[in-house]
């Protein structure tokens, strides 16, 4: 099968209203934006913000389109848009769409107006700091502009171009991470991933993804096993369909087969994202990866974890400083039963003793050497 990664819709666009779109991935994401501007009558040059809505896949791939920052903040916490990179983008997009909103304010209450929506954006999920990271990013530029004098129009005008900035730029960092990542694997390898780390997952390609689709293009792939990832089943929903779209050979296993697959020698290598990295090396991903590092210490398989440096969190010194996010107990047990609890963290953490390496877009670092990724950034 050839690689084919045009056939991937894009998790997250910023478009301004009227203007065309590109071609590639993006034409979907336009035909929602005109959409919605001719029914809800958004002024000419007015960002907009359009997502995928990854709830509704594999069954649908349908696009959604605001220019309203607090819904955007309701599709990240409906998953609606996930993964932490994407989320990044999604974040840093609002921020855009909240200046416009405000841009007809006085400069003071402008700036309030943008503090305010920008710390509730900033929050909508707590454990990916990408979110965080890209927010903060837009607000440094927002103040920096302020401070040199700059109207609220102009700044709104800026952050778009910041958010854009961003999403371009995750992209760049996830090719360069697959590059780096396809030369660690063999010829003829079978990889297992959790979650979903892909194209869906960022502004495009993908992270753990991004190293199976450089290393299929090299002719490396044999097959990928996606795990299913209970409760929310990003694995069997969104990587195994993603998979399949681009082309890659992909074999979709249950949570708890990670292990007799394994034991049977079909796995090579285990390449996972993450949402948070601490400066010693422990990394936060989704809930399991933490099995599945023991199980591969335990079959001697190499652990690879697959991340820009913005996931990298150098005010975390260590794993337990993350904060878990908790979703609800619907995920895992959509009709309550008397007496039963249910216990849902969307996340766990794996100590870098279990991971091999962490593959940036700077490089492949041991986990404990994961900040010289963020100094060679610099
Ligand atoms: O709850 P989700 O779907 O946002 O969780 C996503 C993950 O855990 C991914 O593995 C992680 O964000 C890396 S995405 C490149």
């Amino acid at each position: 099968m050839a690689l084919n990664l045009e056939g991937l819709p894009c998790a997250v666009s910023l478009i301004r209203a009227g203007s065309r779109g590109s071609n590639g991935p993006s034409n979907a994401a336009a035909a929602t934006a005109a959409a919605f501007v001719s029914e809800e009558g958004a002024e000419p040059g007015a960002p907009l913000l359009v997502c995928l809505d990854q709830r509704a896949l594999p069954a649908a791939e349908e696009h959604l389109c605001t220019d309203d920052w607090r819904c955007a903040v309701s599709w990240v916490k409906e998953l609606a848009v996930r993964g932490a990179p994407a989320i990044g983008a999604a974040g840093a997009s609002a921020v855009a769409l909240a200046a416009h909103e405000a841009a007809s304010s006085g400069r003071e209450r402008f700036c309030e107006r943008l503090e305010e929506a920008s710390s509730v954006i900033r929050s909508a999920r707590p454990t990916a700091v990408n979110l965080a990271w890209a927010v903060d990013r837009c607000m440094e530029s927002a103040e920096a502009l302020v401070r040199n004098g700059a109207a609220p129009d102009g700044v709104a005008s800026a952050l778009f171009d910041e958010a854009c900035a961003i999403m371009r730029e995750d992209e760049a960092a996830n090719r360069r991470i697959g590059a780096f990542g396809s030369e660690l694997l063999p010829q003829g390898c079978s990889v297992l991933t959790h979650c979903n780390a892909g194209s869906l997952a960022t502004s495009f390609y993908g992270t753990a993804l991004g190293v199976v689709y450089a290393a299929a293009d090299a002719g490396k792939i044999r097959m990928v096993f996606a795990d299913e990832t209970r409760p929310v089943c990003q694995g069997s929903r969104l990587t195994a369909w993603e998979l399949a779209r681009a082309g890659v050979p992909v074999t979709l296993i249950c949570d708890d087969m990670a292990a007799s697959v394994m034991a049977a020698g079909k796995v090579d290598a285990v390449v996972v994202g993450a949402d948070r990295i601490a400066s010693n090396g422990d990394v936060a991903n989704k809930i399991g990866t933490l099995g599945v590092a023991v199980l591969a210490r335990h079959f001697g398989i190499p652990f690879y974890v697959a991340a820009p440096t913005s996931t990298v969190d150098p005010a975390a010194p260590v794993g337990s400083a993350i904060p878990i996010e908790e979703r609800a107990t619907a995920e895992v047990l959509p009709q309550p039963m008397d007496g039963v609890e249910v216990f849902n963290p969307a996340f766990d953490v794996t100590p870098a003793h279990l991971v091999t390496a962490i593959i940036t877009e700077a490089g492949a670092f041991r986990p404990r050497d994961v900040l010289q990724a963020l100094r060679q950034e610099d």
